[in-house]
């Protein structure tokens, strides 16, 4: 087998967006795949090798600095030569949806430590490849895309933990865009309002159960893709998505 020249890593491969993602990008890449739990990637992993491409899945839990050093070495130890070409943080980011007074503070730690810490320790990982890429000729500017939500821009009733959370995820990646965009990594930040059409979440029902009431994983992904492919003299710092009857 020819040794891969460029790869991707998407963090929180479950069987929405996660799993979208990691599939349109394996028809361009080899891919690593991470989530905590070895069933969350297992079948994606087996979708994409079915389907001819190539998928690694390395258990990793994206809070903790340790885990996430080992699942780099292992990628490095899969593909010794190759650039990193894009990279997706999309793991859940502790969502809890509860009264104030009703919150504990390990919701405040999850929303913190999977939104903004996780992101941290990834973006940290990924920035030195894909600074290392720009120079290797790569088809498309290097990429680190991260999943955001309503939440990233207002908090709401019930929202507290989580909109916590992902604020400091939103103003983690603004801050990189920033920083790396003018050495020539697009870093983006979607900012998805509306609930995800998951296999996981199929009976939550949102805008009353119109048809396209949810936004499609396969859609995001398709964002996803356009976003890495945009050239560097137009490079789109926040996307946002939404369903056509979402009220916003
Ligand atoms: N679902 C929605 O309606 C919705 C709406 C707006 C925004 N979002 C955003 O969309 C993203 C998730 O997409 P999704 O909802 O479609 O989920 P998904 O892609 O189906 O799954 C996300 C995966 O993240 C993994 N994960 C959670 N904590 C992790 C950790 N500490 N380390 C590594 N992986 C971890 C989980 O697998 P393990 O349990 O195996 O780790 C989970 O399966 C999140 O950023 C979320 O805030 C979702």
């Amino acid at each position: 087998m020819v040794a891969p020249t460029f790869y991707a890593i998407v963090v929180g491969v479950g069987s929405g967006t996660g799993a979208s993602v990691a599939r349109l990008f394996a028809q361009g890449y080899p891919v690593a795949l991470l989530a905590r739990k070895e069933s969350s990637y297992a079948p994606v992993v087996e979708a994409i090798t079915k389907a001819g491409g190539t998928a690694v899945g390395i258990s990793t839990d994206v809070s903790d600095a340790q885990s996430v050093d080992a699942a780099f070495a292992r990628i490095a130890r899969e593909w010794p030569q190759a650039k990193l070409a894009a990279a997706v943080y999309n793991a859940e980011a502790g969502f809890s949806y509860k009264p104030f007074l009703e919150l504990a503070p390990e919701d405040l730690d999850r929303a913190i430590s999977t939104g903004a810490k996780g992101l941290f320790y990834f973006a940290q990982k990924t920035l030195p490849l894909l600074l290392d890429a720009v120079g290797a000729g790569p088809k498309h500017p290097p990429t680190l895309i991260v999943t955001g939500a309503t939440a990233a821009l207002r908090g709401s009733v019930k929202f507290a933990a989580f909109a916590a959370g992902k604020f400091a995820q939103r103003a983690i990646t603004q801050s990189l865009a920033r920083e790396f965009g003018p050495q020539g990594v697009h870093v983006a930040y979607t900012i998805i309002d509306g609930g995800i059409d998951t296999p996981w979440g199929k009976d939550r029902e949102f805008n009353g159960g119109v048809a396209d009431g949810k936004i499609s994983p396969d859609a995001i992904a398709d964002s996803y893709w356009y976003l890495h492919t945009q050239p560097r003299s137009a490079f789109t710092q926040e996307l946002d998505l939404r369903p056509f009857v979402e009220k916003f």
